[in-house]
């Protein structure tokens, strides 16, 4: 079976806490997976330690079977990673297409003024990328945005920008964290219509979500996390009924 990407007995912690506690399970090549537990779970950390934000205390990750150890955060764009965050993290001077921009130059930096900074100065490379952020956004389906500022769109739009920018780099693998979260009932199905087209095109997705509809409805499979710790895994019908998920969802 082809993994893309493989978490062995990943630990992270923060002063006394265990915010990732022996963690290990895989994503398979062109799947959908997600990640879900209670607030505080540890699954943004994990995150942040696949994509170099923080180092590992231990433990290891491996991409296409290779350890992740010596990449650097500008690596994740050269071996096809990129991911979106919690909150969403547009630059208010910028107008949507550039915003989009910014995710062909950089798809792990917290800090998008950052990122701004850090933007081609050569003529030819940003009408490059100007295309190629259009086109994404024509993907999308929301290239009727491309010249307005983020002040100027509904907040499910900006959500669908973020994704925009994490796909400006063409990745095989996308890490979407909460991307539901503040979106009403039909601005989640569109971003679950969205899910499976970004998939159809062969890249693998983990996702990071407490929209129990979305994950149900959209994963193959489903990775627990809770106190640190994976506790269960499988695909949605058995986690619905895991006594040990309804627990940490429930149970205190
Ligand atoms: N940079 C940090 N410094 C100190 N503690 C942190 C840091 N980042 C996370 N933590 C702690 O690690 C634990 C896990 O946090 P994390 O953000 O990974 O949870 P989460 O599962 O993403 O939660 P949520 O669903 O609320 O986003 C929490 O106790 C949190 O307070
Ligand atoms: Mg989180």
């Amino acid at each position: 079976m082809d993994k893309i990407i493989s978490i062995e007995n990943l630990t992270k912690s923060f002063g006394g806490i265990k915010a990732v506690d022996d963690v290990s399970f895989f994503v398979k090549k062109s799947e959908i997976k997600a990640l879900i537990g209670p607030n505080g779970a540890g699954k943004t950390t994990l995150f942040n330690v696949i994509t170099k934000l923080y180092s590992k205390d231990k433990g290891r990750v491996l991409f296409m079977n290779k350890d992740m150890e010596p990449y650097k955060p500008h690596n994740l764009i050269e071996i096809g990673i990129s991911r979106t965050f919690q909150n969403i993290q547009l630059v208010d001077e910028m107008d949507i297409l550039e915003n989009v921009m910014l995710g062909c130059h950089t798809n792990t930096k917290t800090n998008m003024i950052d990122a701004f900074l850090h933007l081609p100065k050569n003529k030819k490379e940003e009408k490059k990328a100007a295309e190629n952020a259009l086109e994404i956004l024509k993907f999308l389906k929301i290239d009727d945005i491309s010249d307005k500022y983020p002040s100027e769109i509904p907040f499910g739009y900006k959500r669908l920008v973020e994704i925009a920018r994490a796909l400006c780099i063409k990745p095989v693998m996308l890490l979407l964290d909460e991307p539901a979260a503040g979106l009403n009932e039909s601005e989640t199905n569109r971003l679950l219509k969205t899910i499976f087209r970004i998939w159809e095109q062969g890249v693998s997705i983990l996702l990071i979500e407490h929209d129990m509809n979305l994950v149900m409805n959209c994963s193959h499979s489903i990775v627990v996390m809770d106190n640190g710790k994976k506790i269960a895994e499988g695909p949605p019908s058995y986690i619905q009924n895991n006594k040990e998920v309804l627990k940490a969802y429930f149970g205190k």
